[in-house]
């Protein structure tokens, strides 16, 4: 953690951050240990004010009067389920359909034909959407398989889909998205793999019966153990470890390799790099392949 810690007490009690409740440079620096122990997320002292105003909507449902007496609660044993709360508080869960629209082109020319030949013949074939939040991008892989093998889901094809967030893992469970959620998304695949629901008075678009089948949702924490036994032919994990510090995201790159089959495909965020080049070497805008003889 690069976090800096003041030198003096009385600094250190000082508020880091002016409003409603007394947040000082312990507290936030309670919260940032807390949140990279949990999840890996390093925050810097310039996300100070961001802590703050998602966290003090917490402090007011829980009637707490002050930071402190938050980090007591958190860090306590009664505190386990709030301590999520605030990590799905402080998680940024920003996602769209088709994002970073290079990847999906690169899978559909690149990677699915081949996929696709496999499924028919009765081969497995996996994708893993590891921190896809409200489920846009596992869905827009499951749109592109479906543009390529329509009949993708009578075969072993399935998209596994995990966010350590469990608030987010229910809404891409459910599968309903907005009008303008649903903008990016090609009309010709909306209409003929989407359908419309109502999210309460309002007009939406639900995931069709085949999007579903293809796509199964988990929580799952990048930092703890991962219980899949096969492996995956593409990994998507994107805009998540640029939260990470670059140890914590050499480690990530480093297991995601033996998950990888043979030439499986590593898609990373736009403000990403995979730096093991000695495993992957790049095939295309932050997309990656496993080197032959790697596993
Ligand atoms: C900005 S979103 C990216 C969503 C999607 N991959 C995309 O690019 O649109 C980052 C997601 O990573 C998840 N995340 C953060 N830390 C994680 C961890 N340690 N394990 C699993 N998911 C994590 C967050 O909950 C959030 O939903």
């Amino acid at each position: 953690m690069t976090t800096a810690v003041r030198s003096t007490a009385g600094e250190r009690q000082k508020a880091l951050v002016e409003g409603e409740f007394l947040f000082t440079n312990d507290d936030f620096l309670s919260i940032a240990r807390m949140l990279y122990d949990d999840a890996g997320i390093a925050l810097s002292e310039s996300k100070a004010s961001l802590v703050y105003s998602r966290l003090a909507k917490r402090l007011r449902a829980l009637g707490l009067e002050s930071f402190r007496d938050y980090c007591q609660f958190v860090g306590g044993s009664q505190g386990v389920s709030e301590r999520q709360n605030m990590l799905a508080a402080l998680t940024t869960n920003v996602t769209r359909y088709f994002r970073e629209p290079h990847h999906f082109e690169h899978l559909k020319t690149r990677v699915l034909p081949e996929l696709a030949a496999r499924a028919k013949a009765r081969g497995r074939v996996r994708i893993w959407s590891a921190g896809c939040s409200t489920g846009q991008e596992p869905y827009s892989i499951a749109l592109t398989m479906l543009e390529v093998l329509p009949d993708a889901a009578q075969y072993d094809v399935r998209i596994l889909a995990t966010d350590i967030d469990p608030n987010v893992v229910a809404t891409g469970r459910a599968g309903v998205y907005s009008n303008e959620a649903v903008q990016p998304v090609p009309a010709a695949l909306r209409d003929r793999w989407m359908v419309r629901v109502k999210d309460g008075a309002r007009d939406a678009w639900g995931t069709g019966e085949e999007m579903r089948r293809l796509v199964s949702f988990r929580e799952l924490n990048l930092m703890g153990n991962w219980p899949m036994k096969g492996r995956f032919d593409a990994i998507f994990c994107r805009n998540v470890v640029i939260y990470f510090d670059e140890p914590t995201q050499a480690r990530i790159w480093s297991r995601f390799a033996p998950l990888l089959t043979p030439g499986g495909r590593l898609y990373v965020g736009h403000s990403e790099r995979v730096t093991d080049m000695a495993k992957f070497e790049t095939d295309g805008l932050t997309t990656y392949r496993l080197k032959d003889g790697t596993s």
